[in-house]
């Protein structure tokens, strides 16, 4: 079994990754220092799998650290780098905590793998480096803008680094980058799904968690954007459907298949949702009704981003398969588990 090291692993989209990984035949390793996950994702991580995955608890950017598991472990034949902050508001707030993890980590990651003979690398991009899209849906050519956030900067910037480290004279680096768009739901056991800690930021858990009764009412921010409701556009994904997605790149980059050492993939569905359609929508496949209200807008918001999909359909051979009623019916049905 190939071993694929997960940093990140415990977190939201890596913990469903990590289950991906291992119903495909890999062996999945995780990292992770549970500063944004918790323990119990790993035995979430047992139930599901029926054994335990390999797990190490280290910041992903202690090089000394991180050396010590690549030793223990030994054979990593590549590693998907899910490690590091993802909230747009507390990077506006901690921006230098953003710069040292998110780019601090990648930046160790891409010094010791070498060492280690470990040559593949997939790295979690995000539709933010487009920042405000001229044109709609967007393609992995279409120029990325400024970014809207410190957040989004450090995306922009580990990007960057991928293509210079990857293009340097005898560097044996292989990288896939996918840019996610906006990952929602859960897996279908409801054993692991988002963990938000605090106060959510995202649309979905703050839903579901309104749907529970734990919130008063939902904020939707804004309805005077130029959208058919007026409310923004955002192309939401299944996050099993994203881990899938994860496994098709590893392999390709197993394979040796790409022309190019450092390959960009957009995963998303291909299709806009309001957020008006998202509350309707999460309404109708659950039966819950949401309390919201209209407010504000949210200070970097864009008014609309969606992806296209056709690239990754053509070389990955990656389609999404969980329609939003359904995604938005497996948030629910985690949710539903959390108050057990
Ligand atoms: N929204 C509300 N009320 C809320 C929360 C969100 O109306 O309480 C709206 C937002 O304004 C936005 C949509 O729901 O229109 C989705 O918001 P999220 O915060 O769930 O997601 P974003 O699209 O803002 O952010 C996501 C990822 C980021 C990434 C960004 C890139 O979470 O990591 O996409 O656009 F940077």
């Amino acid at each position: 079994m190939k071993k694929i090291l997960v940093t990140g692993g415990a977190g939201y989209i890596g913990s469903h990754t990590v289950v991906e990984l291992a119903q495909a035949g890999f062996e999945p390793v995780i990292i992770d220092d549970f500063r944004n996950s918790k323990e119990s994702v790993l035995s979430g991580l047992r139930d599901i799998l029926g054994r335990d995955v390999p797990f190490h608890r280290i910041d992903c950017g202690d090089a000394e650290a991180l050396r010590g598991v690549l030793r223990a472990e030994g054979n990593i034949e590549g590693v998907i780098h899910f490690a590091a902050f993802k909230a747009v508001g507390e990077s506006v707030q901690k921006p230098l905590a953003y710069f040292r993890n998110n780019v601090g980590s990648l930046l160790t990651l891409l010094e010791v793998l070498p060492e280690f003979g470990v040559e593949n690398l997939v790295f979690s991009s995000s539709c933010t480096v487009y920042g405000n899209p001229d044109a709609l849906p967007v393609r992995e050519t279409t120029p990325t803008k400024p970014a809207s956030s410190p957040y989004g900067r450090t995306k922009q910037m580990c990007e960057d680094i991928i293509h210079d480290a990857a293009g340097a004279p005898g560097n044996r680096l292989h990288s896939i980058l996918l840019r996610y768009f906006n990952p929602i739901g859960a897996h279908a056991s409801a054993r692991i799904g988002e963990l938000p800690l605090g106060v959510p930021n995202n649309l979905i858990p703050f839903v579901t968690q309104t749907a529970a009764g734990l919130r008063e009412k939902l904020t939707i921010f804004g309805n005077d954007y130029d959208t058919p409701d007026g409310t923004n556009i955002r192309d939401y994904i299944h996050v099993v459907d994203l881990a899938k997605a994860h496994i098709a790149a590893v392999q390709r980059l197993l394979d040796r298949t790409a022309p190019e050492v450092v390959e960009t993939f957009n995963v998303g569905t291909g299709h806009g949702n309001t957020v008006l359609e998202v509350v309707q929508t999460f309404e109708r496949a659950t039966g819950q009704k949401v309390n919201y209200s209209i407010g504000p807008r949210r200070p970097g918001d864009v008014p609309a981003i969606y992806a296209d999909a056709t690239k990754v359909a053509e070389v990955l051979g990656f389609k999404t398969e969980t329609s939003l009623a359904d995604s938005l019916a497996s948030a629910w049905k985690w949710q539903l588990s959390l108050a057990k």
